[in-house]
């Protein structure tokens, strides 16, 4: 039988992963996590001291060194770096923007989309990113591009930090949001941008409940 593949793609802070998340658990889906990946690689950069925007050549030459695992632990999600877990390191601040610097290298793309491929090989998955639909899972039964404004965007983040009891300036975090659109948009390779077979589904106005519930719809419609 033929696995079934629930492709998301959008832009940073959508609320991608986590409307994905709940969606995979209501399903008994197995989700990806593939900014989680450029995350890892961009924290290998940052730990061995290669300025990534400067020094594409010396991250490239390593990129066999590094090796990720995303690994289902009781119900969780965890993300391995050369053996070490790495979760929550890679959601501060300087990995999210390394991140987007490190998915503008071709040859970082090639490794983690080849990975990407065989993840959904063996299990029913949504997975989530900015090429899903269009690179790495270009038959998946369901494509659905979710976004939401700048604005919904960089208050859902603050909101979120700041419930974490981590400081945060929402000006800080909204450059960071635009710095990425830009950067993860206008790369070469792979630009973010809606597939044309994608449903688009803004959540600018909708709760978390009402996005999960739309992205459920949208599976139901295909199945
Ligand atoms: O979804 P995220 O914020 O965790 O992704 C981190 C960065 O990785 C984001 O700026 C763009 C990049 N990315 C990508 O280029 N392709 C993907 N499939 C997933 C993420």
């Amino acid at each position: 039988m033929k696995h079934i593949s629930v492709a998301v793609d959008g832009p940073a802070g959508a609320g991608k992963s986590s409307v994905s998340k709940a969606v995979a658990k209501d399903m008994g889906y197995t989700y990806i996590d593939t900014g989680a990946m450029y995350r890892a690689a961009a924290l290998f950069a940052i730990e061995n001291g290669i300025d990534i925007r400067g020094e594409r050549a010396a991250l490239i030459i390593r990129l066999d060194e590094i090796k990720i695992a995303l690994k289902n632990e009781n119900g969780a999600q965890r993300v391995y770096l050369n053996g070490k877990d790495v979760s929550e390191r890679i959601r501060q601040e300087d990995v999210s923007v390394g991140a987007s610097d490190v998915a503008v290298i071709p040859e970082v793309r090639v490794k983690l989309v080849a990975m990407q491929r065989e993840m959904a090989k063996t299990d029913d998955v949504i997975m989530d990113g900015r090429d899903i639909c269009s690179t790495v899972l270009p038959d998946a039964q369901v494509k659905i591009f979710l976004t939401a404004s700048v604005d919904a965007r960089a208050k859902r983040r603050y909101d979120e930090l700041t419930a974490k009891g981590v400081e945060c300036d929402y000006e800080k975090l909204k450059k960071d949001i635009e710095y990425r659109d830009k950067n993860d948009s206008e790369r070469e390779m792979s630009p973010l941008k809606k597939a044309d077979d994608a449903a688009l589904l803004d959540t600018t106005d909708l709760t978390f409940d009402e996005a999960v519930e739309r992205v459920k719809e949208l599976i139901r419609d295909v199945l």
